[in-house]
């Protein structure tokens, strides 16, 4: 442990990374550790495997497992699928994660697997390979820095490689779901560290670490000095009760056509918000060092599509800051003045969020955008409505919305919508300034938030994404408990739309 101080220099670029690769060779000659096959409702087992010793006990149910030693490959995990009409991309993705714990159970760390053939109403093998890939990868994830022993931001990977067998031509989608599991699991590593490591600092130096790795990223950080001096109000008031954590504003632009749609992402990077003087409950308080998941998802989500090299443009922004008490702290009462001019009365200071992002959507439209997207853990309210299984999305623009939609149903990373409506923007107005941040009546705290959001949009098409049920702790099969790296995923596929590839 401590081998990276606290407050360290980010070395995010250094992690393990999975390799995956496509072939079309038979089972017996796919060299793993284990090789997994899938079995769907009323298929046999092709032979010799069929025969093999403990075979008769492979199930089809879904999500079950059986391990078999044919001896050549000497491992075969059976993983039932269930129903071949019910099989889609998202059960490839747990089926990736329940082969990725039979080759730990072995302690593999290479992992083989036959593309089960989903028939022509099912997802194409493209969809269903990447998706393995992904749920092994995602499946893989651990979290060991500050174990002793550990070698830090350097410490050999769980899942080294991952290797898929098709007659198909799955080569491009393998290598997205290596780089879409990869990007995935950093953004994670970021939601995992504590704040005493992971900074507005350490963010701006995770984001120049990915303009150093790609000629088509560039990087402009402002720190307090600069946020003060652009007007950033929102984010300097949220800002002020930190003495010695520092705040940024971190621009990334990829610059992946250079002409046609600029997509903004904005990503919500409180770095821990204790509610500020409007104090939280101790309890659990802890976990709020996840509140720059939205920041981690967008970072990671630009250095995918970097990866990839996708025919878009991206301007991304991180308003990023600690959201603490002293005795310079923001107060309830105070008002400022945002980015574009409106006041807000901030009667809660707990509702930060909308401060910071409120700045940062206005930098990002004026830095070019031509649509934006923002991720937030923004409402608890988002947790009790949708739980853990959508995050909302709210969106001014019905065509952005449905793309946003999409790239969430070809993600896993699903997404609801909720409607915005003068009634509640009622709701955001203020008596003594335009808008007050939070409203004495708990009344649709979601779509409030969004609403207020919406003032700061300066007339573009956006979607809001309310994360903070999605972000951490979901329990789906390939997360688990902890981080989810929620919205990495469904940005790299709303890119990939938007380039049409
Ligand atoms: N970061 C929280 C929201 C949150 C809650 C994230 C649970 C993850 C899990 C946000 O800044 C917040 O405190 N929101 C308040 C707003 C309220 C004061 C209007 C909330 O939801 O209680
Ligand atoms: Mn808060
Ligand atoms: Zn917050």
């Amino acid at each position: 442990m401590a081998k990276i101080p606290a407050g360290g220099a980010c070395a995010v670029s250094r992690l393990p990374v999975m390799k995956a690769y496509a072939s079309d060779v038979a089972l017996s000659e796919l060299d793993a550790d284990l090789v997994a096959v899938g079995l769907f409702e009323g298929d046999l087992l092709t032979e010799p495997l069929g025969s093999t010793p403990g075979a008769k006990d492979a199930s089809a149910d879904f999500k079950s497992s059986v391990t078999v030693f044919p001896g050549k490959p000497e491992r075969v995990v059976v993983v039932g699928l269930g129903a071949k009409e019910d099989f889609t991309a998202e059960r490839a993705r747990v089926a990736g994660a329940v082969a990725h714990s039979a080759l730990k159970k072995v302690k593999g760390e290479a992992l083989g697997w036959i593309l089960p053939e989903a028939g022509d109403n099912g997802p194409d093998a493209q969809a269903v390979a990447a998706a393995l890939v992904e749920g092994a990868a995602f499946a893989s994830f651990s979290f060991d820095r500050f174990k002793s022993g550990s070698d830090g931001e350097e410490a050999a990977p769980e899942l080294k490689a991952v290797e898929i067998s098709s007659a198909a031509d799955i080569s491009e989608a393998v290598r997205i779901g290596e780089v879409v599991g990869n990007a995935g699991n950093r953004a994670r590593y970021l939601q995992s560290l504590p704040a005493n490591v992971a900074t507005p600092e350490y963010l701006a130096g995770r984001a120049k670490e990915i303009a150093d790795g790609f000629d088509s990223v560039g990087v402009d950080v402002l720190d307090r000095k600069g946020i003060i001096a652009a007007g950033m109000g929102g984010l300097e008031a949220v800002a002020k009760g930190g003495e010695d954590v520092e705040p940024r504003l971190i621009t990334l632009k990829y610059t992946g056509r250079g002409s046609g749609e600029k997509l903004g992402l904005v990503g919500k990077s409180v770095t821990f918000d204790t509610g500020g003087i409007s104090i939280k409950p101790s309890a659990g308080m802890h976990e709020m060092k996840m509140d720059m998941s939205g920041g981690a998802a967008v970072l990671e989500a630009v250095a995918a599509v970097a990866e990839l090299g996708l025919e878009i443009d991206l301007i991304a922004v991180l308003p990023s800051t600690e959201n603490v008490p002293s005795g310079t702290a923001l107060k309830p009462g105070d008002i400022i003045t945002q980015l574009n001019g409106k006041t807000v009365e901030v009667t809660n200071t707990d509702a930060e969020g909308r401060l910071i992002l409120a700045d940062a959507l206005v930098h990002c439209a004026r830095q070019g955008a031509d649509r934006m997207v923002d991720l937030a853990t923004l409402t608890g309210a988002v947790l009790i409505g949708l739980g853990s299984t959508y995050a909302a999305l709210i969106s001014n623009d019905d065509e952005l919305a449905k793309e946003v939609t999409a790239a969430g149903e070809v993600s896993g990373e699903l997404v609801w919508r909720l409607p915005l409506h003068d009634e509640y923007k009622e709701l955001t107005k203020g008596d003594i300034s335009d808008l007050v941040n939070a409203s004495a009546q708990r009344k649709a705290g979601t779509i409030y938030a969004a609403s207020f959001l919406e003032e700061f949009t300066e007339g573009k098409p956006w979607a809001h994404l309310d994360i903070a049920g999605t972000a951490w702790d979901t329990g789906r099969e390939y997360w688990g408990k902890g981080p989810t790296g929620f919205g990495v995923h469904l940005l790299v596929a709303l890119s990939r739309d938007l380039a049409g590839s």
